[in-house]
């Protein structure tokens, strides 16, 4: 039997297209409302649950997303295994626009946001070494391998708080922190699935070139340009590894 999936949807993912809807659910959570109805459906054929994590009409800034109310419903479901999909910047100039990153690492700077689900109860330090899960990291690797395109095997993912970009010298911080790709919703919601016990990965699409990394200001435009031309490689890529999982 293969494991229950969830995909979080970020910018430019609020809807799977090809997604076979069987129905949508509206789940009541201890934490408030979750940024949208649950999906369940099949994608290739597998069931699959989806969750657009901005909303589904794109209007939940980062730094207001109920990340604990998500995580939670769909740890209610049974997931096992969440992959994220996040529009990210790039620092790393190997990094460019349009390019598919899977994280292995991370570096929190993101504050104020309401980030476990141990805050009342009994002290719990969960163990973070490793943010993503390997197994799934790997499993996303083979899908891109086996579709033949090419991503960047690991990265060290910046979450910022937003929703401004960052400043040239931010990003020259982050640099030196050892960070190669920045976005603003990586965290907490990569730690409240690993207290839920749910498998975590990213799937990044660099959409792009961080600030003073690139020759010009970031413009709306460009970032809308590269999520279109890469977007598509990403619903293969999920397409995909939901093969294997
Ligand atoms: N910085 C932070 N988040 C982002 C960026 C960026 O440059 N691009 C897309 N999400």
């Amino acid at each position: 039997m293969s494991e229950l999936v969830a995909i979080i949807g970020g910018t430019g993912l609020t809807a799977l297209e090809g997604l076979e809807i069987t129905h949508r659910e509206m789940m009541y959570t201890p934490y408030g409302e979750a940024s949208s109805p649950i999906t369940h459906g099949k994608y290739s054929g597998k069931p699959v649950i989806f969750l657009p994590r901005h909303g589904s009409r794109h209007t939940i800034p980062p730094h207001k997303i109920n990340y604990q109310a998500n995580i939670w419903c769909l740890k209610e479901l049974g997931v096992k295994n969440i992959i994220a999909v996040a529009a990210v910047g790039g620092i790393n100039m190997d990094m460019k626009p349009q390019d598919l990153v899977i994280p292995h690492q991370l570096v929190d700077y993101t504050w104020g946001r309401k980030h476990t689900f141990f805050e009342d109860t009994d002290v719990q330090h969960i163990d973070f070494t490793d943010p993503y899960t390997f197994e799934l990291r790997e499993k996303l690797l083979n899908a891109a391998k086996d579709l033949g395109f090419p991503v960047h095997d690991k990265g060290v993912y910046a979450a910022t708080q937003g929703p401004r970009l960052e400043t040239t010298a931010e990003i020259d911080r982050l640099e030196k922190d050892g960070c190669d790709l920045v976005g603003m919703t990586g965290m907490p919601e990569a730690a409240l699935a690993r207290e839920a016990e749910i498998n975590y990965a990213t799937c990044a699409l660099i959409v792009n070139e961080a600030a003073g990394r690139g020759p010009e200001q970031i413009t709306m435009e460009d970032i809308e340009r590269n999520l279109e031309g890469g977007i598509q490689r990403v619903r293969e890529l999920l397409s995909k590894v939901l093969t294997l999982i």
